[in-house]
C-alpha cells in the first residue's frame, strides 16, 4: 500500500502558525509518528507553497499510488486547477483539513477539491491524517 500526504501552503509552519487553530506540533514530528504507527504502509510526505508544484505532484503519483491524502490548505478555496487535477487522476484522494472549516469564515466553506474526492475529513486536528490513512486500509 503506497500512500502520499500532500500538504499545501503554510502547512510547513505547523507548530508555529496560529497554534490555537492548528496545534503546537510540527508536521515532521507528527509524520514520524504516523510512519511508526503504519509500518505496513509506504507513506510519503510532500509539502509545497506553490500551486503548480502541488498539481504536478498529484499528476506524478496519481496513476500509480494507492491513495492521496490532500490538504490543499488555502488553495482548497481558490484553485480550479487543483480541483481539476484531483478529478484527472485515477488514484483516490481523501481531502483533509486540520481545523473545522465549516465553523470558520464563509470563504472556507467552499472547496474546489471535495467534488473529486473520495471523502472529506475535517475538524479533528492532525488526527484527520491518521483517519484518512485508516480509510484506505479498511
Ligand atoms: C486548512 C484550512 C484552510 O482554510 C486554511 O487556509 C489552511 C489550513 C486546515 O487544515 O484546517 O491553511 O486546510
Amino acid at each position: 500500500m503506497k500512500l502520499i500526504i500532500i500538504n499545501g501552503p503554510n502547512l510547513n509552519l505547523l507548530g508555529k502558525r496560529e497554534p490555537e487553530v492548528y496545534g503546537k506540533q510540527t508536521f515532521e514530528d507528527y509524520f514520524r509518528g504516523l510512519q511508526l504507527q503504519f509500518r505496513e504502509v509506504q507513506l510519503e510526505y510532500f509539502q509545497s507553497n506553490i500551486e503548480g508544484e502541488l498539481i504536478s505532484k498529484i499528476q506524478e503519483v496519481g496513476f500509480t499510488y494507492d491513495g492521496i491524502i490532500l490538504n490543499a490548505a488555502a488553495y482548497t478555496h481558490t484553485s480550479v486547477g487543483l480541483g481539476d487535477a484531483v478529478k484527472a487522476v485515477d488514484t483516490p484522494v481523501v481531502e483533509v483539513h486540520i481545523s473545522n472549516v465549516a465553523a470558520r469564515e464563509p470563504f472556507r466553506h467552499e472547496s474546489y477539491i471535495s467534488a473529486g474526492a473520495r471523502g472529506v475529513i475535517f475538524g479533528f486536528g492532525l488526527q484527520g491524517y491518521d483517519l484518512a490513512i485508516r480509510s484506505f486500509l479498511d
